[in-house]
């Protein structure tokens, strides 16, 4: 009965105390019904994914830094042990007693269970709400494969922050990224210990929307033709032009839209400083349950948060444009590569020569590699830290 009380909750409102609920709970309740499930997969509720504490029972899902700048050292071991015990356990798979082991042993069910949770993602969840999700952490994941890491980036085109510290993919994890208007968004990538990582990967980085300015005439009209983003709502759901502000839309929903049994049509006026608002309701117009209109009123800061030009954080300024039309990471600040052994100065070069935003404090590489920005840049940071990889270890 209390079900069918909330479910004639408009679906805005239904959003709302959705809000409050972590992962777990939000899951289940997709499970309860088809105007639910809509609104669970609503993209706001998705933006920053953490499946390696999930798995293990943690259901933070605030921004990265809030919940503290370096792992607990003795969580960060234990991880390491199940990976150990998971490697050891699926090595022996085919034998008998190994399922036997896996039941009985909580270090391989913890993998088993992040391993579920990364596939369930992928085939049901990221095709959903990718375009939404800003953060990624998979620090530390003995689950997570580079064709998950391939299958993730491609759903997940707006990332602004990546971090892959200490895990086994290889440079194919980036393969996604090799295509137009790819990765741009990144303000902060950590690839620490990750060492099979070569400079084919900061190749791929550097190119980013792909150098124009290089490539034949053949393949700069193609690229030129492409789409400007990797955006996928944005085309379908007419945002302003350049110049417009955010604060120029009103999302109404249509009364004979899907879902409208929940509620009387209504005019949902968006809060400028809520940017997930308006991701909102530009996934809902998708669906068909919201349309679009514009008020006439102008001014809005950039999602580069340098300009006024801009009119919302989905969209790249004229700035950001001009740079990533040059290819690279526009906005990159963070950059930690320490423990990456097989990249050479030469490829970091290319990179760094990329990124216009990157803060020399924020970059991080092996002190043995004669890279770019050697005397400013904050060296391997790896060094102090027992549980990275880092060839002066023991030192
Ligand atoms: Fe070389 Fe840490 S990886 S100094």
């Amino acid at each position: 009965e209390i079900r069918g009380t909330v479910s004639v909750l408009p679906q805005e409102l239904l959003l709302r105390v959705f809000r409050f609920l972590g992962p777990e709970d939000l899951c289940r309740c997709g499970q309860v019904c088809s105007v639910w499930a809509q609104v669970a997969k609503t993209g706001s509720l998705w933006g920053h994914l953490y499946p390696v504490r999930w798995a293990r029972g943690d259901y933070y899902r605030g921004p990265p830094g809030e919940s503290g700048q370096e792992p607990d050292e003795d969580w960060v071991k234990s991880l390491q042990d199940e990976g150990r015990a998971y490697q050891d356990w699926d090595e022996d798979a085919d034998v008998d007693e190994s399922e036997e082991a896996s039941e009985e042993s909580p270090a391989i069910s913890a993998v088993q269970r992040e391993k579920r949770l990364l596939n369930g993602m992928i085939q049901n969840l990221l095709p959903a709400v990718g375009p939404s999700v800003r953060s990624l952490s998979l620090a530390y994941s003995s689950a997570v494969s580079s064709k998950m890491v391939r299958q993730i980036l491609s759903l997940c085109p707006n990332l602004t922050h990546l971090d892959l510290t200490q895990t086994d993919i290889s440079d194919s994890a980036f393969d996604s990224w090799a295509e137009f208007g790819a990765c741009r968004t990144l303000e902060r990538l950590d690839l620490s210990g990750c060492d099979k990582i070569t400079d084919r990967t900061l190749k791929i980085l550097s190119l980013g929307l792909g150098d124009l300015t290089t490539s034949g005439p053949d393949h700069r009209a193609k690229l030129l033709k492409a789409p400007p983003s990797p955006i996928n709502f944005q085309d379908e759901c007419s945002l302003p032009p350049m110049g417009r502000s955010c604060q120029d839309l009103i999302f109404k929903r249509r009364p004979g839209g899907r879902g409208s049994g929940c509620g009387p049509a209504h005019v949902w006026v968006l809060d400028p400083s809520k940017f997930a608002d308006i991701e909102d309701a530009a996934d809902w117009r998708k669906r068909g349950d919201v349309s679009v209109q514009e008020n006439g009123r102008g001014g809005s800061s950039c999602c580069c948060r340098r300009s006024r030009r801009c009119h919302d954080a989905t969209l790249l300024c004229v700035c950001c444009r001009c740079l990533s039309q040059r290819g690279g990471l526009p906005l990159l600040l963070h950059l930690n590569l320490s423990g990456c052994l097989l990249i050479t100065g030469a490829g970091l070069q290319e990179l760094v020569s990329a990124c216009p935003s990157l803060n020399i404090e924020h970059f991080y590489y092996c002190d043995n590699i004669n890279g770019p920005h050697a005397d400013e840049a904050s060296g391997c940071q790896n060094l102090q830290c027992g549980f990275r990889a880092c060839c002066r270890s023991g030192e």
